[in-house]
């Protein structure tokens, strides 16, 4: 290698450096400030009497729902953001006293899967996917430009609590690429006008109709609890699979196509006897 080249080498490393560096800082955002994060820890402010009665019934019903407690953590943690719109010290403390875990195993928790936040999350959850298929299919440019519409970036939320934006690593209807999801409702076939539309709408407090499923989009608090466990009756409105999921199933009713029969195994055989 040249001694230019190992000094146009070195420059790039510097300048990708700097990036991370400047990235990392507390605060820094190409959008804007990010999220005060709240530290998970058990929290002074108790729940109110009330309020603490009803998640300890509800938090009973979910643990009897399982064979050992410890495995009702996930629901309970959606409960706790039913309640608080994320994950609070005392919400940790709550689950690690119902479930006889300690707050740091909660903590671990709370802080592996992404569906837990960290920090007050908005009332709608806007999903936009950027995987590979809406990616190429527009989903990058619908994230760049609402973000710019919003002034936030992935995983902020704006400052009247409304909206939080994320990237979403493919939402499992890739046949309608690109998807947004709002609150886990679909918003198929969008493009960067129609959801910088379906965003105001939802700020302006206007009915927003998915355009599949349920008939309309529930908060995230009411969302959470139905994660928890706790069905709102609505499991089955709306279309569920749509025309583009079809396809190949009519593709292969047309050609007499069927699946291969799944192959019997040595576990197979045991039981039958
Ligand atoms: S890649 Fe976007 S839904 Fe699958």
């Amino acid at each position: 290698m040249s001694q230019h080249e190992q000094e146009d080498m070195r420059s790039q490393l510097d300048e990708a450096t700097e990036r991370r560096v400047h990235h990392s800082v507390p605060g820094y955002s190409d959008h804007g400030p990010l999220h005060h994060h709240t530290p998970l820890h058990p929290s002074d402010e108790g729940y109110p009497a009330e309020v603490l009665a009803k998640m300890q019934a509800d938090a009973a019903d979910l643990i009897s729902r399982y064979p050992q407690k410890r495995s009702a953590l996930l629901p309970l943690l959606h409960l706790v953001q039913s309640i608080d719109g994320y994950i609070t010290g005392r919400g940790v403390q709550f689950c690690a006293e119902q479930l006889d875990l300690s707050t740091a195993e909660v903590s671990g928790v709370a802080t592996f899967y992404t569906q837990y936040k960290r920090h007050p999350n908005g009332e709608y959850t806007v999903g936009v996917c950027t995987n590979t298929l809406c990616a190429v299919m527009g989903g990058d440019q619908i994230f760049d430009e609402v973000s710019d519409h919003l002034g936030i970036g992935h995983d902020e939320t704006t400052e009247d609590g409304s909206i939080t934006l994320e990237r979403v690593e493919c939402n499992a209807a890739c046949d309608y690429a690109p998807v947004v999801m709002v609150n886990w409702e679909f918003f198929d076939d969008q493009t960067p006008d129609s959801t910088k539309k379906l965003v105001d709408d939802l700020r302006d407090g206007k009915d927003v109709v998915p355009t599949r499923g349920a008939s309309k989009v529930c908060s995230f608090k009411q969302v959470s609890r139905v994660l928890a466990g706790f069905t709102d009756g609505r499991a089955d409105e709306g279309v569920g699979a749509g025309p583009a999921s079809l396809e190949g199933v009519k593709v292969a009713a047309k050609n007499g196509w069927t699946a291969p029969a799944a192959p019997t195994t040595s576990d197979d055989e045991g039981a039958e006897k």
